[in-house]
């Protein structure tokens, strides 16, 4: 899909789409037309009451510069979010792409643009977005994207964002289209190698430790999960550089199983295949850091992404082992399919010690109570320090990539105390299972600014996830759009 813009509604189109607040009768910036059409447009205009998601197409007779004029509903004004304007963008992209078109223009409205603001961001995003469709395995491909242009009175700001919002949209569908991938087509070599294409392309740095190298330097829970499966683990490093040069850098760490299947303590059969999703936190990482530098953000970003296969056999790790993570501490294992948190805690530790960071992030599909707790539509959020928190909550409210924050104090720190080692590895049976999960990797970092955000419920679509035009199912992609616009606001 390629996007440009133009100032009138004057160029031809295939098809020409106006945005309708309910209870208006009016589409907004739509200039006017013969008497044929208007009284056409006034008639759909009653029709579809501009509820929100509704869209109505006007075949356009005569030589005029638009073929047809499509309305699409906004529901009511004082409802009126970013998300409807990306739910409804989307909803309009994927009937121009249904209807085969080769082209189609989105009218931007000068209501939709102020100073501090404009709705052309969401409008990219939705289109792009929701024409994204995971066929790399099937014969009969989607139909191809149509190009977009944006009617819109053009500043320079205006491009700038336009451009940014590209790159934005392109982060989360590149997180969306590997974290798609099937289990046998992705393992932890296969996320390195793309993080190498990513690193090359963009001039990143990428440095990847392979399997003795990381048994050497003491990454006992990346080893530990990883010495069940053929698909040796990797632990892949990007460095975007574009700050001062003592400046600390902010440090993104994300879950890669490329397949969970519980190890020993092998999960139920039952929905097993979604377990291809355990790699959505590293997914997004990879995303982020592919957007970071795209945008040339100047500052210093780095990317951690611990990737393992875990899997049973006779190599596998065992409930009742004790291993010894990165920073020094001991965990007994009591679940082998709390796995996400030994590999994290590596990563975590990793980060802390070789960056002095000014803050970590990490995403990880961690725990199936955070499914329970805040459902599939809001992440869970757990952290040590307030004013990262109130940023990612800022950023979360201009996303719509929600989050909701859980506590964490010293009594939930107490839950994974051990017998026999330092920590062990589950919390005390099914009691607060996300903040557990929480407290095992709070134990990895000593006071760096941290937060953990648990994607469990909301990385891929699932039952009772909301239906949203550019979430189509599968991975959504989620912490990118939320993570790149913190990162632009830092
Ligand atoms: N990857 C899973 C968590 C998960 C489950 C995410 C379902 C999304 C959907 C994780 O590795 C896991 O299995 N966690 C266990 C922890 C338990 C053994 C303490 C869980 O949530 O059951
Ligand atoms: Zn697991
Ligand atoms: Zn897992």
């Amino acid at each position: 899909m390629k996007i440009k813009t133009e100032s009138s509604t004057k160029k031809k189109t295939q098809l020409l789409c106006g945005f309708v607040l309910e209870n208006t009768n009016k589409v907004l910036g739509l200039g006017t037309f013969d008497s044929k059409t208007a009284s056409s447009i006034n008639q759909s205009l009653k029709d579809m009451e501009g509820k929100m998601g509704r869209l109505s197409i006007i075949p356009v007779v005569g030589k005029k510069s638009a073929q047809r004029i499509l309305l699409a509903g906004l529901g009511k004004k004082e409802n009126l979010t970013k998300d409807t304007i990306r739910f409804v963008s989307g909803k309009i992209a994927q009937k121009a792409r249904e209807l085969k078109l080769k082209e189609f223009s989105i009218i931007v409205p000068p209501s939709f643009v102020t100073e501090q603001n404009s709705s052309v961001s969401q409008i990219i995003e939705g289109s792009k977005m929701a024409l994204y469709k995971f066929d790399k395995f099937k014969a009969e491909k989607a139909e191809n994207s149509p190009d977009l242009t944006i009617i819109i009175s053009k500043s320079k700001k205006i491009l700038q964002t336009i451009k940014t919002a590209q790159i934005v949209a392109d982060g989360a569908i590149f997180t969306k289209s590997i974290a798609n991938l099937p289990p046998n087509e992705c393992t932890p070599t296969t996320l390195a190698n793309f993080a190498k294409t990513v690193s090359k392309k963009n001039k990143m740095k990428c440095t990847v430790i392979s399997k003795s190298e990381l048994k050497k330097r003491g990454f006992g829970g990346i080893t530990a999960v990883g010495q069940g499966s053929k698909n040796e683990p990797k632990l892949i490093i990007l460095e975007h550089n574009h700050g001062s040069r003592n400046e600390k850098p902010i440090v993104l760490v994300g879950k890669a199983v490329t397949f969970d299947t519980g190890g020993i303590s092998l999960k139920p059969g039952e929905k097993m295949d979604e377990m291809k999703f355990d790699k959505c936190g590293g997914c997004t990482v990879l995303g982020i850091m592919k957007a970071v530098s795209e945008l040339r953000l100047p500052i210093n970003v780095v990317g951690i992404i611990p990737s393992v296969e875990n899997m049973p056999g006779g190599e596998s790790y065992r409930p009742g082992d004790i291993i010894k993570l990165y920073n020094g501490k001991t965990a007994e294992i009591l679940n082998t399919d709390a796995e996400g948190r030994l590999i994290l805690a590596d990563a975590l530790a990793y980060g802390e010690k070789h960056y002095s960071p000014k803050a970590i992030i990490d995403f990880a599909t961690l725990t199936g109570a955070c499914i329970i707790a805040l459902g599939t539509n809001v992440a869970g959020m757990v952290s040590n320090n307030e004013k990262l928190t109130k940023k990612i909550n800022e950023s979360s409210k201009r996303t719509t990539e929600e989050v909701w924050e859980l506590p964490l104090n010293q009594d939930y720190m107490d839950m994974i105390k051990s017998e026999v080692a330092d920590m062990k590895n589950i919390g005390i049976g099914r009691a607060a299972g996300t903040i557990t999960a929480a407290a095992f990797l709070r134990n990895a970092i000593e006071d760096t600014p941290w937060i953990h955000i648990d994607i469990a419920g909301v990385a891929w679509t699932q039952i009772a996830t909301k239906e949203k035009s550019y979430n189509p199912k599968g991975a959504t992609g989620f912490g990118v759009r939320l993570i790149l616009d913190y990162l632009q606001n830092l």
